[in-house]
């Protein structure tokens, strides 16, 4: 994989909110990682560590406060040309939490998904239109008589395929969920996630998945970026992350998932980690590669402490 290009590249991404005339909100600072083609990179960390934030500034909902974004090579974290910006419109995507939210209840499904066709394409055949909206509704499983029905004629599950309908119409190689199957019911979710991975292995699509919940971002991703307080505490594939965990954030986080068998359930302790009184100051830790693709938020110091074997 690393010999390859990055489809993604986020690179000491800053997003600071001015709250006031003194304060601002530093939301995400400095983070940075890249996302492979067809590869799904999972984004983790509690309620507030910046998640929604990265992916809206990635896909340009904020001008970032510093640092830079490549998509497919092309910087498109300042101002960007036309050409550039009609790329990025077309080929990278968000799929929300709540698809009610952003389909039109008085709109059929049709034309609901091929609402981006008629942006990008308004001159496109109709008969080619409706053609395409087809195909993308044999690939997210529902049948072509949904066409013509309204958002509030489905259930939640079949509204996000819909919604994944709506981003896929334009061939993205990249779609950013955030939170996206959260509302939903588990075995539900376990659809959606299967749906996503099924795409995936057809389109070679890339997904950036945001979650708060482990097991399903464990699930699907390739590789796994840990958010805390607006930093990438640690990063690596699933596997280095769910079976070497290093920073004590990461911990915490993995040791809160219950397990489903009940003798290591009744053996599992529940890590506590806070910031304030750990002594750790993020904007000291610098990425440090421990093996791998597994990098680490750390100084020297916290490394080798953390490392010390015993
Ligand atoms: N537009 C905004 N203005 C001010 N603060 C914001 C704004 N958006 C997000 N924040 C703050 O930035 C932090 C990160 O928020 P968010 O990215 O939504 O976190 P997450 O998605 O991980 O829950 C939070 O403290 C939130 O209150
Ligand atoms: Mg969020």
């Amino acid at each position: 994989m690393e010999n390859r290009k990055p489809l993604l590249e986020v690179r000491n991404l800053k997003q600071h909110f001015k709250v006031s005339r003194k304060f601002s909100v530093k939301a995400v600072d400095g983070v940075s990682f890249e996302i492979y083609p067809g590869e799904t990179y999972g984004l983790v960390g509690e309620s507030g560590s910046g998640k929604s934030t990265i992916g809206r500034s990635i896909i340009r909902l904020y001008d970032p406060t510093g640092g830079s974004i490549l998509f497919k090579e092309e910087d498109i974290s300042g101002k960007m040309d036309k050409k550039t910006e009609k790329n990025l419109r077309m080929k990278m995507q968000m799929i929300f939490q709540d698809p009610m939210a952003s389909l039109n209840p008085r709109k059929k499904v049709l034309d609901l998904i091929a609402l981006g066709l008629d942006i990008h394409h308004p001159k496109m055949d109709p008969e080619e239109r409706k053609k395409k909206v087809y195909d993308i509704l044999d690939l997210v499983g529902l049948s072509h008589e949904h066409a013509s029905r309204y958002p509030h004629q489905f259930s939640g599950g079949q509204r996000q395929r819909i919604g994944i309908a709506r981003a896929l119409v334009m061939n993205p190689d990249l779609i950013i969920a955030d939170e996206a199957i959260s509302a939903l019911d588990v075995s539900i979710q376990a659809q959606v996630v299967n749906l996503m991975k099924e795409i995936q292995e057809k389109t070679n699509i890339a997904y950036l998945f945001i979650a708060h919940d482990l097991s399903m971002v464990r699930y699907i991703s390739d590789r796994i970026g840990v958010l805390h307080f607006g930093h990438l505490v640690e990063t690596g594939t699933t596997e280095e992350i769910f079976e070497n965990p290093i920073h004590p954030y990461t911990k915490s986080l993995l040791s809160a998932i219950p397990h489903p068998n009940p003798v290591t359930e009744r053996e599992r302790k529940s890590m506590t980690y806070d910031y304030a009184s750990s002594g750790i100051d993020y904007a000291k830790g610098v990425l440090q590669n421990v093996g791998g693709t597994h990098q680490v938020l750390a100084t020297e110091e916290e490394l080798q402490r953390w490392t010390a074997v015993g």
